[in-house]
């Protein structure tokens, strides 16, 4: 049977590519790739020189133009979901018109706020076309983050918290250490307290690779004026961070 194997390349670095990726990578004789959009083109670029690095020139590269979302909508669980219905149809399109196996290579690692493996259950249940798939870990932002700031996530013994900016606005910090993800906001601007450290990064493993570190009410304007520089001079911007009492 066909495998589809859906591969993690770590979070911007190709020096993160592990060893396993390029092995299935060599395998795979397409390889998808969802766009999104002009202005990310950057992050289709490390995928583009990762394929340069790892294989040979003999594979095709299918590009999946991601459907575009209402990115505030009111029903959000149901406009995400009608997302990935499309884009399940568009990677069954994309797969139906290679024979042997494909691969997506997906940022970071897929089992951490990535959507691929619920798009491709998804084109399994639709039952178009039939394959197997197989998982490859990848490094993700979160290790990237630590490894960058040398810091370990949690106290010893301690739990570790991975959330969102809209939760965080929502829920608070959680028990021990917290790390946040998918921030457009700057939501550690309304985490209140005087004591609280915070460890971020943005465009890490990348060459714009920004670190930031200290007490949080010492460092978030520096953060937010940052951020808001480099995002308008490049179009975008990912960051990551992690936040603990001191
Ligand atoms: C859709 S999630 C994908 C996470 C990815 N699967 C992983 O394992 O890190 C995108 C979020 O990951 C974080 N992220 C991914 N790559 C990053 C990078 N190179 N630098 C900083 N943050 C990054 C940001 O919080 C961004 O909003």
């Amino acid at each position: 049977m066909r495998k589809l194997y859906v591969i993690g390349i770590g979070a911007g670095d190709p020096d993160q590519v592990t060893m396993q990726a390029v092995k299935a990578m060599r395998r795979a004789e397409a390889f998808f790739v969802i766009g999104k959009g002009a202005e990310k083109q950057e992050l289709v670029d490390v995928r583009t020189a990762i394929l340069r690095e790892y294989v040979d020139g003999q594979h095709r590269v299918l590009e999946i133009a991601d459907p575009p979302r209402d990115r505030a909508p009111a029903d959000y669980t149901g406009v995400v979901q009608d997302w990935h219905d499309r884009r399940a149809v568009l990677l069954e399109e994309a797969f139906e018109q290679v024979d042997g196996d494909g691969a997506i290579l997906v940022w970071g690692d897929p089992a951490l706020y990535d959507s691929t493996l619920r798009m491709v259950e998804r084109v399994l249940d639709r039952g178009r076309v039939r394959f197997d798939y197989e998982v490859i870990p990848g490094v993700t932002s979160v290790a990237a983050l630590a490894a960058a700031h040398r810091v370990v996530l949690h106290r010893i013994g301690e739990p570790v918290h991975i959330t969102t900016g809209r939760k965080l606005r929502e829920e608070g910090l959680g028990p021990g250490s917290t790390v946040v993800m998918l921030d457009g906001e700057c939501s550690f601007t309304e985490v209140p307290g005087d004591d609280i450290h915070i460890w971020w990064g943005a465009y890490l493993g990348m060459p714009d690779e920004i670190l930031i570190e200290g007490n949080l009410r010492e460092v978030e304007k520096s953060i937010l004026e940052r951020r808001a520089r480099a995002r308008a001079e490049k179009g975008w911007i990912m960051d990551v961070y992690l936040l603990r009492s001191e």
